[in-house]
């Protein structure tokens, strides 16, 4: 599989564990349900010891449709598997360079897996690289940096980012009296 060096972003090397995950979402490709973009997108995200499988689903009504990184991310939560972190995520999509993730898909997998998420991109032509989350969405939203109250969930441990919490405690502000 070939390295290819992503546009303004710093490459890591693909290491075996990569490889096993974009496999995973090539895997997840295949069950795309892409009947109006004809654009098939898989992706596995790695949870601990599991890996969960993601692909993008389309409705009639466009807006409804669900990305495969966010796909994945959704179903860690529904199966259990989000209560480990998540560590890294392949996505892989039929593109002429590794597939560019959307600005939602982001967003999501930042608040999940932090700065440091290890994020595979790949095509299915082999072509594929490493990046840190950090590199794809710099200054991400994180609602415990912008208000001085943390958020019910972050207080309770039940927010997205709560396992990477767990593992790496993040410096909070204290809560005010008006909670
Ligand atoms: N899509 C993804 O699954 N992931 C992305 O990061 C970008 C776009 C899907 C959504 C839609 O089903 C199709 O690609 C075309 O936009």
């Amino acid at each position: 599989m070939a390295k290819k060096k992503a546009a303004g972003r710093r490459t890591e090397r693909l290491s075996r564990e990569d490889l096993v995950l974009i496999g995973a979402a090539r895997v997840a490709r295949e069950r795309a349900h892409a009947p109006w973009s004809r654009f098939k997108v898989g992706a596995a995200a790695r949870f601990g010891d599991d890996i969960v499988h993601g692909c993008n689903v389309e409705f009639d009504v466009y807006g409804l449709t669900n990305c495969a990184e966010r796909t994945a991310v959704f179903a860690a939560f529904a199966n259990g598997a989000a209560k480990a972190p998540l560590t890294a995520i392949a996505v892989i999509a039929d593109t002429p360079e590794p597939v560019s993730p959307c600005g939602a898909c982001r967003q999501v997998m930042f608040e999940c897996g932090g700065a440091d998420l290890r994020v595979i991109l790949a095509n299915t032509r082999g072509d594929a690289c490493v990046v840190r989350m950090a590199d794809l969405l710099p200054g991400g939203f994180q609602l415990e940096a912008q208000i001085a109250t943390p958020p019910v969930a972050a207080r309770t441990g039940a927010g997205p980012a709560a396992s990477r919490r767990r593992s790496k405690p993040a410096k909070r502000a204290a809560p005010g009296k008006d909670e």
